[in-house]
């Protein structure tokens, strides 16, 4: 058996591989609730093999979301339909898990297709955003948020808690804290973004309060036998990169203290100024670094599209879990193609029955 098709445990859950799909945004939510995309979206992801299927960046609260098409979980009505979507995605065999998070200034955005660009302010569909300080993000964000107030943190705070209920009520069995990608709580812990001078600003220990806090005050509710994940960048490409991976690697250390199961390891997006190394797998050394200096279990995406090298990096012990994004919108049976490349003795039993079935004699184009 190759390495990417061992099955992983963390806590209770149990994946049936280290294949798992990362939160991809769909921006097909109206008010934040489940549309008519999202149930065939997330179960033909879940029928085509995949040990763990996220579902997108969930906004806690209306201004979080980051584009008016982004789902919401801040009522009940949205928590039912997503019920139904983590139902889904158990019963296509994956574990159901979803990302809530905040998106501070980057908020209030075009869909990609529509400019990825602020809303204009005065256009009803945008909102004012908040911020650890009033500083934009820039290029195509130039929106100014409103620094928050001690209050703002307390309320956000407070919304990725109920959000959490939500989530475990929903039936989600895996929650994963959006950190990263320069949303609000990366935000917070990066001094480009952050330069406040209360409790919540300042050192690294300081600008990461807001993260800490958040973790400690989620765990608080989410069952303790379920993994309690997060996604966060622990490195900029800003010239910076020894110093912010050291501070990150202390955080997440404080992180793994406080009860985070496993890190999603992602880049900062704190600026657009940044010098990122495309490539394959190009996070991969990082995440072997974060998973060997904090004794953490760490996923990670960006370009293990090939099974190959998503197989290597879980062999080379850089990472548990290979999270697999645009590979898997070309193709939601990604698995099942890399369990035929990687010559898995029964390929076809990544797919439920009734595919399985046809596929394990007739082996398709691979
Ligand atoms: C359409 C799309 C939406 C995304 N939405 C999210 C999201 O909601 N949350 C998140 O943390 N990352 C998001 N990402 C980043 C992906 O999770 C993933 O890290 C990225 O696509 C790189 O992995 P890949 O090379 O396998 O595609 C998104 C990426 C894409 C392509």
């Amino acid at each position: 058996m190759s390495h990417l098709f061992a099955p992983f445990q963390l806590k209770d859950a149990v994946l049936r591989n280290r294949i798992a799909v990362p939160p991809m945004c769909q921006y097909s939510a109206i008010d934040g609730l489940v549309t008519d995309w999202h149930l065939p979206h997330y179960t033909a992801l879940a029928r085509g093999g995949a040990g763990l299927v996220i579902v997108e960046a969930t906004g806690v609260s209306p201004e979080g979301r980051i584009t008016p098409g982004c789902l919401g979980l801040w009522n009940d009505t949205q928590a039912e339909g997503l019920a139904r979507i983590a139902a889904a995605i158990k019963a296509g065999g994956a574990v159901p898990g979803i990302q809530i998070g905040h998106a501070g200034r980057k908020a209030s955005a075009h869909k990609p297709w529509e400019g990825d660009d602020h809303i204009a302010a005065g256009d009803p569909s945008g909102w004012a955003t908040i911020a650890p300080s009033a500083i934009a993000y820039g290029g195509n964000l130039p929106q100014l948020p409103r620094a928050m107030t001690l209050d703002d943190i307390a309320r956000v705070q407070a919304d990725f808690v109920a959000a959490a209920v939500r989530a475990r009520d929903a039936g989600f069995e895996w929650l994963e804290l959006h950190f990263a990608h320069g949303y609000l709580a990366q935000s917070f812990f990066s001094a480009h973004s952050n330069q406040r001078d209360d409790a919540y600003g300042g050192d690294a220990q300081r600008r990461s309060r807001f993260l800490r806090e958040t973790l400690a005050a989620v765990r608080e509710v989410w069952p303790e036998n379920l993994p309690l994940t997060a996604r966060f960048g622990v490195i900029e490409y800003d010239g910076r990169d020894e110093e912010t991976l050291q501070d990150s690697i202390e955080l997440v250390k404080a992180f793994k203290q406080g009860g985070l199961d496993m890190l999603n390891v992602s880049v900062g997006f704190t600026i657009p100024d940044t010098s990122i190394p495309w490539g394959p797998a190009f996070l991969a050394p990082v995440s072997e670094r974060v998973r060997r200096e904090t004794g953490l279990p760490v996923a990670s995406s960006w370009g293990f599209d090939s099974p190959a090298n998503a197989d290597e990096a879980v062999a080379q012990q850089q990472i548990d879990l290979a999270m697999i994004g645009r590979a898997h919108l070309s193709n939601p049976h990604w698995s099942y193609q890399a369990a035929l490349q990687l010559k898995e003795a029964k390929p076809s039993w990544v797919l439920p029955a009734p595919y399985a079935h046809w596929l394990e004699r007739y082996r398709i184009a691979q």
